[in-house]
């Protein structure tokens, strides 16, 4: 087992006039499991692919344990990837494919089938080991794909995006098989996905990245709960946080017809900035509904910010109210949360508060997060 140090590692494709990783620093914990996430074309494939030595590091350094591996080949690494598109070799049995790496390496026949069956065992393969793939569902192939990394006994197994081949039920199961696999096996994992669903239920901690650059590395719970900027705010959860820019007046922060208390020292930090604006995170689930419905309109309407009701989404458990409020002379959208047995009719108004304490603060200016 090993750690894992991106060094501010840079990779510039040849002819491209910006980096597509630019000064990556992250230490990976031994045993740890990292997931790297953010949208299309931000940079975690190339990230991953320097680790594995696929892909030159142009400025800093790559290191796995205190070795230092940035100009290694990839085979002296002691790595083993397992890639979107596994491709398992067809005419081959699922044993050969999971004990192939290892005959091309040159061990001998009986300790390959001792390590291919205690991988089948651990993935529930063995009464599979004779089939060939084309016999097996999409699920039994990607633990074959899986089986193939484990018999080789890395320092590190490096991931990317290996479950979005599966449809959606089986990709919720074998997420689970794979993070509790990892930590029966204990080996360091870095694992690469845009979905921030699959980031945030598998990873001991979560690397955001966007346009190349590090954004925040945390634990899930961190990365929910004080995200570090708007756009780890807005990419992290789903439905997504709401973000509403908002004028600034004393004592806090105007919020349809009232004024919401948000912590002052980030308020300051935005007057001192020259900011006249802040933007406001509140979450789904973090408003208070003011009243019960009403039509908005009477002149005693329920303090806090009328939103009137476009979509309801119903869960069963709860539901989701997509609807449209009136900020600052501009309509924005708002997302809420309400219990399953209170869901408000499509048409009708809602009045809102944020939840004390719940609120995020992010200049307008620079997007950083400015509130504890
Ligand atoms: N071989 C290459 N040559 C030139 N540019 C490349 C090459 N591979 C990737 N890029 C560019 O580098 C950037 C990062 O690509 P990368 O594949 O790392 O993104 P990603 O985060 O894995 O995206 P996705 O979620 O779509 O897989 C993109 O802008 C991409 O166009
Ligand atoms: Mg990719």
């Amino acid at each position: 087992m090993a750690t894992v140090t991106f060094d501010k590692a840079t990779r510039i494709y040849p002819g491209g006039d910006k980096p597509a990783v630019d000064g990556l620093e992250i230490e990976v914990g031994d045993g740890e499991f990292l997931v790297l996430v953010g949208p299309s074309g931000c940079g975690k494939s190339t990230s991953l692919r320097m680790l594995a030595g696929l892909e030159d590091v142009n400025a800093g350094s790559i290191r796995i344990g205190d070795r230092d591996v940035t100009h290694l080949p990839p085979k002296d690494r002691d790595i083993a990837m397992v890639f979107q598109n596994y491709a398992l070799y067809p005419h081959m049995t699922v044993a050969d494919n999971m004990g192939f790496a290892l005959k091309i390496a040159g061990i001998n026949k009986a300790e390959i089938r001792k390590r291919v069956e205690e991988a089948a065992k651990i993935l529930d393969l063995t009464e599979y080991l004779a089939r060939k793939p084309k016999a097996l569902s999409g699920g039994q192939r990607q633990r074959v794909a899986m089986g193939r990394a484990i018999v080789r006994e890395p320092q590190v197994f490096l991931m990317d995006e290996p479950l979005s081949n599966l449809d959606a039920k089986l990709r919720v199961q074998t997420r689970t098989q794979i993070a509790s696999l990892q930590r029966r096996l204990g080996v360091t994992t870095v694992y690469v996905t845009h979905d921030q669903v699959e980031a945030m239920t598998m990873g001991d901690r979560v690397a955001v990245l966007k346009d190349g650059l590090l954004q925040q590395v945390d634990s899930p719970r961190n990365m929910y709960d004080k995200p570090t900027n708007l756009f780890v705010a807005g990419f992290i959860g789903s439905p997504a946080m709401n973000l509403i820019e908002v004028p600034i007046t004393d004592g806090g922060v105007e919020f349809g017809n009232t004024v919401v208390n948000v912590a002052r020292d980030a308020i300051k930090a935005a007057a001192d900035k020259g900011d006249r604006t802040v933007f406001v995170g509140v979450r789904p689930e973090h408003f208070d509904i003011a009243s019960g419905e009403g039509d908005g309109l009477s002149k005693d309407a329920p303090a806090g910010l009328a939103i009137t009701v476009n979509v309801v989404e119903e869960l069963g458990a709860d539901g989701f109210v997509y609807g449209s409020a009136e900020v600052n002379g501009e309509t924005k959208d708002v997302v809420i949360r309400v219990g399953g047995r209170s869901i408000p009719e499509k048409g009708s108004v809602l009045h809102v508060v944020p939840r004390a304490g719940e609120t995020h603060v992010f200049a307008s200016s620079s997007g950083e997060r400015l509130s504890d």
